[in-house]
This record gives structure tokens, C-alpha cells and sequence, in this order.
């Protein structure tokens, strides 16, 4: 049984220990908040309470520490959880940019902690099944187009929009798990041309040269009146993949993705919490790495740094240019 401290109460640390409560080899030893009122609601919840990181560590002795605070508390998290030599989960994006995303790398590895990031789009079955059919050329993949039309460009008021605390706007609190996936299904992508608008990113298009030869045409757009949603095409050889949300809603004949989750599709950002938490109890359990590393949410952030700086330059930029 692991004992994990979820740090954050707010939207997302909700769902980490509900989500924790279901998984059968877990225990949410304790809760960490700030706020009063989102102690309240974690303590009415069932949940142990605590105001301080550092005494709830020393009186819930926790196995594993899950962290879902504005991005500007990530590092000093990772900070704490190495200094006291035990792994961290964090919530995407790891941090506000690569630079930071680096430095927690660093210091959990110096700490010898296996450090996490919380890319919940990559526990779904069918978009894990999209990456194992790519993986072992059964759907080659020319082009993709990824579309995500939010609803409003200010989705939550408060610290997201504050470019000091969150970072930067869209791309990098949703932008990132498409980022992460495009990566994750064909490799770190090679070099990139895109412009950013609006003051929180409200506009966002990119096309993405990925290994392979495969083209992605990237576009967020936060002023969707109607259809607010996301959807991805991927063009292959074979046919043509269109997934809607998480889901696989149109495959080549022949190619058919396994059955969607339905345990803790009630969540609030539905079932993927509760499967990368399953697969993160485990890792925690062999000390092995958690589902996605720091390594992987830092090329994540890397990505949205090379996003803004094609941008700014008015071109094709790539790594190490
Ligand atoms: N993976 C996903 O689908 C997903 C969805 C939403 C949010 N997120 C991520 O989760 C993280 C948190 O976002 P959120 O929407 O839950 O924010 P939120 O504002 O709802 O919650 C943050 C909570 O942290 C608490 N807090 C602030 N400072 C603290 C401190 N020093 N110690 C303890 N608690 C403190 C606040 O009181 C608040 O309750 C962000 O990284 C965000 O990008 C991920």
C-alpha cells in the first residue's frame, strides 16, 4: 500500500485524490492546501489536512507526493520532495519553461527521485494504441491536424492569467498535451514555424516537421462560439484516423482500437487521471519511473519554448539552432 500527499486541492488535486482513492493499492495519506476553504472541502472529502508541506511530510510519512499547484510552486515542490528523498509526481506542464523544467530535472536526479509528469492524454487505450500502431508501421502516418477550439480564451480566472505564476496562457496550460502527444506518437519533433496571438495565446498555429517525414498542422484557437472541442486527423497510408477528445471515432477498415475507459470517465477531466495513477502506484511500488518522466514534461515545455520563439523570429526554428 502507498502513501501519497496530494499538494493542491483546486481543480486538478481534487480529481488526483479521488482518483488515488480508487486505485486499490493506494491511500491518500494526506492532503496539503492553502486555502481554507479548499481545506474544508478536502477534510469534509475525508481527507487528512495539513497547511505546510514540510510538517505534513513528517506526520503522513508519504511513499509518493502528487502536486497540482499554479505552475510557479512546481519547482520548489520538487525542491522539498528531493530533499527528502521521495518521488514527485507533477501536473503538466512540468514548468513555465525549459529552463525551470531543466533545473527540476536536476535536482531530482541529484536527489536520486524518480521525478513525473502528469500528460493524462498518454493513458488512454486508444491513443496509446495510435502510438503502438506507429510504432510498429501497421498506420504510416504522412500528416496530421490537430484542432482545438476552446470555449473562451480565459478559461479560469485567477492565476492562470497571470503571466508570472502561470507562465504563459494556452499553449502552455492545454497546448502542451498536444505537444506531448505529437512527440510521443513519432518522436521529438525536428523544427517548427508558428505564430502566437493574443495576450493569452487566444490564437495559436504551427506546422511541425516530426521524425519520419511526418507533417503536423497545429492550430488553438480560444474563441470558439460553438463546436469547442478537439480533434485530431492523422493522414496515413492506410487511411485516415480521426480522434475526437480521447476517442478513436473514425479508423481505416480493419484497424480497430481497443474499447474506450469507463472507470473514472466521471472524473473532471475524465478517465485519464485515474489510469496514469494506477500505472504511477505501481511505479512507485518497484521504484521504477513514473508512466511519464520529468524528462519527457521538460521536452513538452521545450516544445512551447520553441513554439514562441518561431513566433518572434518570423520562421523555421528547431533545436540546437
Ligand atoms: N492534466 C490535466 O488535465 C489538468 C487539468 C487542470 C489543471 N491541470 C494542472 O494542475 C495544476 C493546478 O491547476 P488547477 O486548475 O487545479 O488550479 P487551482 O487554482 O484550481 O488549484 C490550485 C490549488 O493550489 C492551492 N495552493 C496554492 N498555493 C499553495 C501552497 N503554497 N501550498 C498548498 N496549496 C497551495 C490553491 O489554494 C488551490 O486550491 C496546474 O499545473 C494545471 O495546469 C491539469
Amino acid at each position: 500500500m502507498s502513501r501519497w500527499l496530494v499538494v493542491g486541492y483546486g481543480r486538478a488535486g481534487e480529481v488526483h485524490a479521488a482518483a488515488l482513492s480508487r486505485v486499490s493499492t493506494a491511500v491518500v495519506a494526506g492532503v496539503v492546501e492553502a486555502s481554507p476553504e479548499a481545506r474544508e472541502r478536502a477534510s469534509a472529502a475525508g481527507y487528512a489536512v495539513h497547511s505546510d508541506l514540510d510538517a505534513a511530510i513528517k506526520e503522513a510519512r508519504p511513499d509518493a507526493i502528487s502536486v497540482a499547484l499554479p505552475h510557479d510552486l512546481h519547482e520548489w515542490t520538487v525542491e522539498v520532495a528531493a530533499a527528502n528523498g521521495i518521488p514527485v509526481l507533477v501536473e503538466k506542464p512540468l514548468a513555465r519553461d525549459a529552463e525551470e523544467a531543466a533545473r527540476m530535472v536536476a535536482v531530482a536526479r541529484a536527489g536520486g527521485v524518480e521525478l513525473g509528469c502528469l500528460m493524462n492524454y498518454r493513458s488512454y487505450a486508444q491513443l496509446r494504441w495510435i502510438r503502438d500502431i506507429v510504432a510498429d508501421g501497421t498506420l504510416r502516418v504522412h500528416n496530421v491536424v490537430v484542432e482545438v477550439n476552446l470555449p473562451a480564451a480565459v478559461q479560469v480566472p485567477g492565476w492562470q492569467t497571470s503571466e508570472a505564476r502561470a507562465g504563459r496562457g494556452l499553449l502552455l496550460t492545454v497546448g502542451v498535451h498536444y505537444l506531448d502527444l505529437l512527440a510521443w506518437w513519432f518522436g521529438a519533433p525536428e523544427r517548427l514555424v508558428a505564430d502566437v496571438r493574443g495576450s493569452f495565446d487566444d490564437a495559436a498555429t504551427a506546422l511541425i516537421a516530426l521524425p519520419g517525414d511526418v507533417r503536423a498542422a497545429v492550430s488553438m484557437v480560444a474563441v470558439a462560439a460553438r463546436g469547442a472541442g478537439v480533434r485530431i486527423t492523422l493522414s496515413a497510408s492506410e487511411g485516415t484516423v480521426v480522434i475526437e477528445g480521447s476517442r478513436v471515432v473514425s479508423s481505416p477498415e480493419g484497424m480497430t482500437p481497443p474499447e474506450p475507459e469507463t472507470e473514472g470517465a466521471d472524473l473532471l477531466y475524465g478517465a485519464g487521471h485515474l489510469e496514469y495513477f494506477r500505472a504511477a502506484d505501481r511505479a512507485v511500488e518497484l521504484g521504477r519511473p513514473f508512466p511519464v518522466s520529468g524528462d519527457d514534461g521538460l521536452e513538452a515545455v521545450r516544445l512551447v519554448d520553441l513554439w514562441y520563439a518561431s513566433a518572434r523570429a518570423g520562421g523555421w526554428v528547431g533545436y540546437g539552432e
